[in-house]
């Protein structure tokens, strides 16, 4: 939600800032601006639309200085227009700010700074941020080169809501100011140069070493050296931290999009997702980062899942796991509802949340709101370093590398498999006998090779696509664990095509949905083997009796009725407890495939953004 890169070394910034701010398009894409420091000025440029719309604007004119910062806008405050576009100048254009986030209180600040004559030409509360740092800026009395960091320090006293900011003043051609609260900002530590950026994608090209700021930091960064301090004044010594992954992982390599990239990518992931984390006997999952002994789970009654979105899909699917071979209580939550039910928890009850970026705003109140009230928290994330990961009390890593795409895919089923692993892990810690584990780590161990079989049949998806491509309505329906992947396809398929679709239990259809059934309104049923499947087989003859038409994802072995489903797509045969991840492949293949078939832009669907870190 917003991406901001900055830049400060020898290079020419802005061909720096612009491809940092490609790789953090998926942030935002209503519209992108650039400062750069140059010929003792700020020379800006703003620009509605997509960062290519700014890339080629950029090229007509002369960009050369070494300092700058950018931006690319989700928009909150006022539309969408070039004015409202960051970054943002002061009224007198000595200072200019690229924000991310929401300044809760800007109306008050922006009353008190028209009265001491400062004007706006935006919409934004970003724009009342950076005069207000401009009104400490004058107030200032100490030396040139703490100046602008004092400044900015004096206004973030003052402002509540979130911010992850980049500042550069037309009077420091030395310096590049960062600051974080509650939206996500990291450093990246160069070669005679430093960077500033939202997220590592944006600097991993020039350097895999980097710090990830807390909340209520800021930085102040020359060409050849960096020093983090808390808004409080009191000193802070970075961690430094290498990044994992390559510029590669974060590249396209020959795919028409990042989604069917990271569809197809998900044997390796899911590979990735599990590496390392069985144990030697072969009988259960290992987890290295629970910082939870096997006496303490043992006093754990009730788990409680919160995430948002995708990753709520998720949770659902581990309730059904995790009740079905732990036997132990779990509820799911929206972590933007739990934050503000206070819901009563029992005494022992740890609180999970899941999230791909470990930044979504939501899912981090959560996990905080749960702590506030003593509640032991583990997380789920993919981003290592991520705020959530490093607030929760412990947590699992899905390393299935970045995620750039939208629409999450590879991160989803990850989280499924890890669901499983832990629906193992505490199995195994109560009834679950030995040989029943030893049969699940193998079935886990079999994902990678069943996925892609049903990956070989991305070509016969792609033709079901086609005759599917032209509908404006689809229902997703499925059973216990097929229901929560009935939410995910109709989810996929609304954000990426925007066909209306809605998941729902299969034998819930009657009761309302069925109403929407006729030629006009397809179907698509998932019915892998399960002790329901002849009641969903029933359910599948009501919607054909209703001319509706069916694609239906079965197992291979279920003698299926000929000619009961129009579409007929077939899963390998595999554990109950692999199904989810198995069901989820095709129903992201038919959603990429007839978006793309729709002329749709897959990866950064309207309205959207991958990381919300607004509420
Ligand atoms: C956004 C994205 C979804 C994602 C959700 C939660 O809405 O578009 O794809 O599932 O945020 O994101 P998280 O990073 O917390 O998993």
């Amino acid at each position: 939600m917003c991406g901001i890169v900055g830049y400060i070394g020898k290079q020419n910034a802005s061909s720096i800032l612009l491809e940092g701010l490609k790789r953090l398009e998926y942030r935002g894409y209503d519209s992108a601006g650039m400062a750069v420091h140059q010929g003792g000025g700020l020379k800006t440029i703003k620009k509605i639309g997509r960062v290519d719309n700014l890339v080629s604007a950029a090229n007509g004119q002369k960009f050369s200085g070494h300092l700058g910062i950018s931006h690319t806008r989700w928009a909150t405050h006022g539309g969408v227009t070039d004015a409202n576009a960051h970054p943002h100048l002061s009224t007198d254009g000595t200072l200019a700010l690229a924000h991310n986030g929401v300044i809760e209180n800007y109306q008050n600040i922006k009353r008190f700074l028209l009265e001491q004559g400062y004007t706006f030409s935006s919409q934004t509360d970003s724009e009342v941020l950076v005069n207000l740092i401009s009104y400490h800026y004058d107030k200032e009395t100490c030396p040139a080169d703490i100046r602008l960091v004092e400044s900015v320090r004096k206004a973030l006293k003052h402002v509540e809501g979130t911010f992850g900011i980049a500042v550069v003043c037309k009077d420091s051609p030395g310096q590049l100011i960062g600051a974080r609260r509650g939206s996500p900002l990291i450093v990246g530590i160069g070669d005679g140069e430093h960077l500033l950026a939202s997220d590592v994608a944006a600097v991993i090209s020039r350097t895999q070493n980097v710090v990830y700021l807390k909340d209520n930091e800021i930085v102040a960064l020359s060409p050849d050296n960096f020093t983090i301090s808390t808004i409080n004044l009191q000193d802070v010594s970075p961690i430094i931290s290498t990044v994992d992954w390559s510029i590669e992982d974060a590249e396209l390599g020959g795919h028409a999009h990042y989604m069917e990239k990271e569809i197809l990518e998900q044997p390796v992931s899911l590979e990735n997702t599990m590496r390392g984390r069985f144990s030697d006997d072969g009988s259960t999952a290992n987890f290295g980062g629970l910082n939870l002994s096997s006496q303490e789970w043992r006093q754990i009654d009730r788990l409680v899942f919160c995430a948002c979105g995708t990753a709520w899909h998720a949770c659902l699917v581990a309730e059904y796991l995790i009740e079905r071979f732990a036997r132990i209580p779990v509820e799911v939550e929206y972590a933007s509802e739990f934050r503000y039910r206070n819901a009563p928890l029992e005494k022992n009850t740890l609180v999970f949340v899941v999230s791909q970026s470990g930044e979504t705003i939501d899912t981090l109140a959560a996990l905080r709101e749960a702590q506030r009230k003593g509640f032991r928290t583990l997380a789920i994330t993919n981003v290592v370093g991520s705020t959530i990961a490093r607030e929760a009390d412990g947590g699992i890593y899905q390393h299935v590398g970045p995620e750039i795409g939208v629409a999450s895919t590879k991160a989803f089923t990850s989280q499924l498999l890890l669901s499983a692993m832990i629906a193992l892990y505490l199995g195994r810690l109560r009834d679950m006998s030995y040989t029943d584990g030893l049969a699940l780590v193998s079935a886990f161990k079999s994902v990678p090779q069943l996925v892609d079989r049903i990956l070989d049949q991305n070509d016969r998806i792609h033709d079901i696509a086609a005759r599917y491509a032209d509908y404006e309505d689809m229902l997703f329906l499925g059973r216990q664990s097929m229901f929560p992947i009935a939410l995910e396809g109709a989810l996929k398929l609304k954000e990426i095509s925007y066909i209306h679709a809605e998941g729902y239990p299969a034998a819930e259809m009657k009761h309302g949905p069925i109403a929407l059934i006729s030629d006009r309104c397809p179907s698509v049923f998932l019915a892998p083997h399960a002790e329901t499947f002849q009641k969903v087989l029933s359910n599948i003859q009501e919607i054909k009796a209703r001319k509706g038409k069916v694609i239906a994802v079965a197992s291979e072995s279920d003698p299926f009725p000929d000619d009961l489903a129009d579409e007929l797509i077939l899963l390998p045969d595999a554990h109950e407890a692999l199904q989810p991840i198995l069901a989820t492949i095709p129903v992201q293949l038919l959603s990429y495939h007839i978006a793309v078939r729709r002329g749709c832009d897959v990866d950064k669907p309207r309205n959207l953004a991958k990381s919300v870190t607004v509420e």
